[in-house]
């Protein structure tokens, strides 16, 4: 497929399999599309194709098109060859199936975490009909605090922001997090589309990430910088579990003021301890 979108939707793969965020068929990525760029397609789509069940109902997103990876492909071979790794799905007129209109020519199916990823667009499209993009990936520093912080996502949010200022900024929000859970079904699809009403990012603990954006750009930009400040807390913790100077509260105050950002207080707890995850 040879449009714009294409394009952007498989610089991401590749990017995100640069970072090495995607090993084997690790990750996914979907894009709910606009009307005109449906139209463009147009003579590529068969509509013939049968309607089969999603795990979950997204009545919102009822007679849409979305471009989405498959299942078991590996998001490095999506530049290699689009057509076998990617799908345009499109849901039925109660948003309860789907049908595979183009790709996947080799066969099979679209991500097993097609859930996640339409529950998470339907929440996205009421918050924010620009918000089109949905992005799943391994990144291994994130995925390594999951399993020595608190799952406790003021906590969490807090020890991001510390490590690189530019994250208040980006995710002033902050991040939401699922305790484990089985991927691949309606019940993460449900507890991360929870997330999205509010956030930008939703971190599965022992698993890995899912971020949104308006843009392929953008949805990329959040992925990497909440990596990024994962990772320097990476480092500082094999250093030593407590830190000798940090942002205050205050220091997020004013980035807020500056920045014109709306910063919630929870997130800007008075700390009684000077150990690396702790209040
Ligand atoms: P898929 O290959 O089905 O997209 O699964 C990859 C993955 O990361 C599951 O969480
Ligand atoms: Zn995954």
């Amino acid at each position: 497929m040879n449009t714009k979108r294409a394009k952007d939707f498989t610089k991401i793969c590749t990017d995100g399999w640069l970072q090495g965020w995607h090993e084997r068929n690790g990750g996914n990525l979907s894009y709910r599309m606009r009307t005109e760029e449906v139209e463009e397609i147009r003579n590529l789509l068969n509509e013939d194709a049968e309607y089969r069940d999603i795990d979950g109902q997204v009545p919102a997103l009822a007679n849409e098109y979305f471009m989405v990876t498959g299942s078991g492909k590996y998001m490095r071979n999506v530049s290699l060859d689009f057509e076998d790794s990617v799908a345009v799905i499109h849901l039925n007129e109660d948003g309860s199936k789907y049908k595979i209109v183009y790709g996947l020519v080799n066969g099979g199916r679209p991500t097993s975490e097609l859930s996640s990823h339409l529950m998470n667009l339907e929440v996205l499209k009421r918050r924010d009909d620009g918000l089109r993009v949905v992005y799943h990936a391994h990144p291994a520093n994130t995925i390594a605090l999951t399993f020595v912080l608190p799952l406790d996502e003021e906590v969490f949010t807090r020890e991001l922001w510390e490590m690189l200022m530019e994250c208040a900024v980006v995710f002033p929000q902050g991040v939401g997090l699922v305790e484990w859970t089985v991927p691949g079904g309606k019940e993460i699809g449900l507890k991360t589309a929870e997330i999205m009403k509010s956030r930008n990012v939703a971190v599965w603990a022992h698993h890995g990430m899912f971020v949104c954006g308006h843009d392929f750009d953008e949805a990329f930009g959040l992925m990497q910088t909440v990596e990024k400040a994962a990772e320097i807390l990476v480092k500082v913790m094999s250093i030593t579990d407590r830190k000798r100077n940090t942002i205050p509260p205050q220091g997020f105050r004013d980035i807020a003021q500056t920045y014109d950002l709306e910063i919630d207080e929870k997130y800007l707890y008075e700390k009684n301890s000077d150990i690396i995850g702790e209040r």
